[in-house]
């Protein structure tokens, strides 16, 4: 039974078991000096709001939430963050007071402090594309947008749900889409790999010659081999070539600065998550 007398947090999901949310967020503790403590809970989906209300009336003050949650999350915030709005998916619950709670996303802004600061890419003026247009690709592309790249282009194997995401943040942005077949004899700086093909091995079908000179290629899925993306990204040269394991540690700081105002130092923990994968 957790210590009920300090401030609890928890990553809800289903399944949870092989969640690194606590390892992650019980470094950050220690590293600077919070008295709280983290937990892993499996939530089914009808028992998710419950849930959360137990977990608020003891003495939880905020939750993480991952698969396949997060859309039930952003239902029952009485709150939402811009950003959360606009991912329509809240990965992050700041628990108020009963029965209100504030949800936010940090998944996005993860991806780009990763890029950034962790990796010195920068992401103004830039001709970036990215892979896929689910649920993932939705929650990072306000942050990306906020950083003005000279051009975004959203590609996927279905076409009309790129051209539905494009067209759900064409009051901020232009979004341009396409099949991937029409990527034939486009350039970019960047390219971010948000479909979940790596899950089942597979590539989406990429021309030769997508990598500028000087290209960086993320992908936001990570493991111990690299992915068939990044694969894909050595055998065409790209300069830079990245896994979502910085992603999920940023997104991680991000929700706890978010409930502690205090910053955690991220380089420690990204290594040392990658020495135990
Ligand atoms: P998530 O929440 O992980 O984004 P999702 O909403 O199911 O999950 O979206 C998965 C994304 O990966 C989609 O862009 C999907 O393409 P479609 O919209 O055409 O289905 C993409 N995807 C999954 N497997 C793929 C594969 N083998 N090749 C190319 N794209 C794939």
């Amino acid at each position: 039974m957790p210590n009920i007398t300090i401030d609890r947090y928890a990553v809800m999901g289903n399944p949870i078991t092989h969640s690194k949310s606590p390892q992650i967020h019980q470094q950050f503790a220690a590293q600077t000096r919070q008295q709280l403590s983290y937990e892993k809970i499996q939530v089914e989906t009808d028992d998710f709001s419950d849930a959360v209300a137990r977990f608020q009336q003891n003495n939880g003050k905020g939750l993480n939430i991952t698969v396949p949650l997060k859309e039930h999350a952003f239902k029952i915030a009485n709150q939402l963050t811009e950003r959360a709005r606009r991912a329509g998916a809240v990965n992050t619950l700041i628990l108020n007071a009963t029965n209100n709670y504030t949800g936010d996303n940090t998944d996005g802004i993860g991806l780009v402090r990763d890029l950034m600061q962790n990796h010195d890419t920068e992401l103004a003026n830039k001709d970036i594309l990215i892979l896929g247009a689910g649920g993932a690709v939705r929650g990072i592309l306000e942050p990306f947008i906020q950083q003005r790249p000279d051009r975004l282009l959203i590609a996927n194997r279905t076409l009309q749900r790129a051209e539905d995401l494009a067209e759900d943040f064409s009051d901020i942005f232009h979004i341009e889409t396409s099949e991937y077949t029409a990527l034939e004899g486009l350039q970019f700086d960047i390219i971010i790999n948000g479909t979940s093909a790596s899950l089942s091995g597979d590539l989406p079908p990429l021309p030769e010659k997508l990598l500028k000179n000087t290209s960086t290629a993320y992908d936001m899925m990570y493991g111990k081999e690299d992915t068939p993306f990044m694969l894909w990204a050595k055998q065409n040269n790209a300069t830079k070539i990245l896994d979502g394991l910085g992603m999920l540690v940023e997104q991680a700081a991000e929700s706890f600065y978010c409930w502690r105002h205090i910053r955690p130092d991220t380089k420690p923990v990204i290594t040392s998550i990658r020495r135990n994968m």
